[in-house]
């Protein structure tokens, strides 16, 4: 098959991701890499999806310097805004106003299904109407730009469910406008906490349990080596989760031969877990230590609020061009 060469024959993509904190090495292998990759085939579309955070507790005046942030760190992993577009989702609002229109048209039934509400919802005390809705703010904002494929992790597979239920409704309801959307399910990276290893890499859980993408290596050097490796009774058979863990991160960072010379180690019995923490931590802070550089001299240069704008803009003309064709099929004012 031959690479489509311009972006009006390549197929369109669209994820999104929160700022609610550090990006964290979870994120970076089971996301955003992925999410650097596809640029190479794709017309892609981020967004750092704000409306989205804001249904869980927030503080205003973090949330802005977080999407400043989170912009940095993305552009500092490989996002390159000359090849996709970047932007802060509420420079938008016509996610908002989509997400209102879906909202008409989707059950009541189908949203007290979705897990991770059920989930996030024992969570707080304040449970926000927006958290219940928010598979349908997803919904509007792939379908906004009508992308086709979306990079998701596992845990999001439900809700691209729904959005697909939500599109082909609005099609047989007021005509044929949304393309069906297929997840791009990543390598299946998941991450582990290293203070917890049977619970996935969170920032919500503690320092201890994640490694940032953007931390310095000492820290990290850390929490590595204090990293759990066998918790409980020793399983009869097999790794403990937490050295089952060390062994992800260190194939993750590509490292194969190391990977597989630990391996041998481990199964003839000889692995010095003290060893293998130094040199997982060592590869990874190969791959860490460039994104940080690079991150220091996107900071440094001070165009981020420039480079987000620009890709508002971009966004923007997709945008408004579909919103007002939807507003036409619905009956809405035009
Ligand atoms: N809900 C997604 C997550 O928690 C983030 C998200 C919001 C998203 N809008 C999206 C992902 C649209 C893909 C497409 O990871």
């Amino acid at each position: 098959m031959q690479r489509p060469q311009t972006s009006h024959d390549r197929m369109r993509i669209f994820s999104g991701i929160q700022p609610t904190g550090t990006l964290h090495i979870g994120n970076y292998f089971g996301a955003i890499r992925n999410w650097v990759a596809l640029q190479d085939d794709y017309d892609c579309i981020y967004s750092i999806v704000d409306y989205h955070a804001i249904t869980a507790p927030f503080k205003p005046d973090k949330l802005r310097r977080r999407s400043h942030d989170l912009a940095l760190d993305l552009l500092a992993c490989g996002i390159d805004p000359e090849r996709s577009t970047i932007f802060i989702q509420s420079a938008i609002p016509e996610h908002a106003e989509l997400c209102w229109i879906f909202s008409a048209i989707t059950s009541f039934g189908d949203l007290s299904r979705m897990t991770q509400f059920k989930e996030k919802s024992q969570e707080t005390d304040f449970i926000s109407a927006g958290l219940f809705i928010y598979p349908i703010l997803q919904a509007a904002d792939i379908l906004l730009y009508r992308a086709q494929r979306v990079p998701v992790g596992e845990d999001q597979l439900q809700h691209l469910e729904l959005s697909r239920r939500i599109a082909r409704r609005f099609n047989s309801r007021f005509g044929d406008f949304f393309p069906e959307i297929e997840p791009i399910v990543g390598k299946g990276a998941r991450i582990m906490s290293l203070a917890n290893p049977s619970r996935k890499m969170s920032k919500s859980d503690g320092e201890a349990h994640y490694i940032g993408v953007m931390e310095d290596a000492r820290s990290i050097h850390k929490k590595i080596r204090s990293a759990v490796t066998d918790i409980g009774p020793t399983p009869a058979q097999g790794m403990s989760e937490g050295v089952a863990n060390l062994f992800q991160i260190l194939e993750l960072t590509g490292e194969s031969d190391l990977y597989q010379e630990m391996q041998a180690e481990f199964v003839a019995g000889t692995l010095r877990y003290s060893n293998l923490k130094e040199i997982v931590f060592q590869t990874l802070m190969e791959v860490l230590a460039p994104i940080q550089k690079q991150r220091a001299q996107l900071a440094a240069e001070g165009q981020i609020e420039k480079i987000l704008s620009a890709g508002a803009e971009k966004a923007r003309v997709i945008a408004k061009e579909n919103i007002r064709t939807i507003r036409r099929m619905v009956g809405l004012a035009v």
